[in-house]
């Protein structure tokens, strides 16, 4: 099974949450492409949708989705989403497509966060892949510096502007063994909007696609 199709089938296995009726989470990047392009082959319309990107949204709207302001609604059901490294309890690294801070609202807001990956994604401890973080641009280099004290090398996503108009910094050779200490400790720089470890929040299942099948990981 090629990349793509391993994509396919971790979306697949997320269909069975969506239900009819309810406004539907959706987050961003290649996996959850593969799950939008599936939508249609539900017996139903999903009428309204929150969507973490304006790259989603668009993909959305195509099918004739409609697109909500999380402002306008106090919950959604169910958030599909994918994930940059899947660690352990369901600790997340994400934001390798730049939208984190969206998708760390919408998973807040959702009673399920259901995480769709293949499973290079797995992971025994979170950090190999760089940590990104969000950061409002004028305080990058004081971010920097402060960032360096946690043990990793922040490096400028140079030429990246988030959907809300930040830079991010992307975090190497870091070694998370306690990801919910770490994501508050983070987020309690002055100019960090907030970081890539979904840990204070992680995903409540994960299904995870490799050449012997679709694997379901519970906290
Ligand atoms: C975007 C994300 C994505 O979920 C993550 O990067 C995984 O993307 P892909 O499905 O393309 O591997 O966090 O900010």
């Amino acid at each position: 099974m090629d990349a793509q199709q391993l994509k396919l089938e971790a979306a697949r296995a997320a269909l069975p949450f969506v239900k009819q009726g309810a406004v539907l989470g959706v987050g961003s990047g290649s996996t959850v492409n593969a799950f939008i392009s599936l939508l249609p082959t539900l017996p139903f319309k999903i009428t309204a949708a929150v969507a973490a990107s304006t790259a989603s949204e668009a993909l959305l709207k195509a099918q004739g989705i409609a697109i909500v302001d999380l402002n306008s609604i106090e919950s959604i059901g169910v958030y599909v989403d994918g994930a940059d490294e899947i660690g352990p309890s369901l600790a997340l690294i994400k934001g390798g497509g730049a939208a984190l801070t969206r998708e760390k609202i919408i998973a807040q807001a959702s009673e399920q966060f259901v995480c769709i990956a293949d499973a290079s994604k797995v992971v025994k401890v979170l950090g190999k892949f760089p940590l990104p973080v969000e950061v409002i641009p004028m305080a990058r280099m004081q971010v920097m510096r402060a960032l360096a004290t946690f043990g990793g090398t922040p490096v400028w996503r140079e030429g990246v502007v988030t959907d809300n108009g930040n830079i991010l910094l992307d975090v190497r050779g870091m070694m998370i063994t306690e990801a919910r200490e770490m994501e508050s400790a983070l987020n309690q720089i002055p100019g960090v909007v907030t970081n890539g470890l979904f840990a204070l929040r992680a995903a409540d299942v994960a299904y995870v696609a490799s050449s012997e099948g679709i694997r379901e990981l519970r906290p």
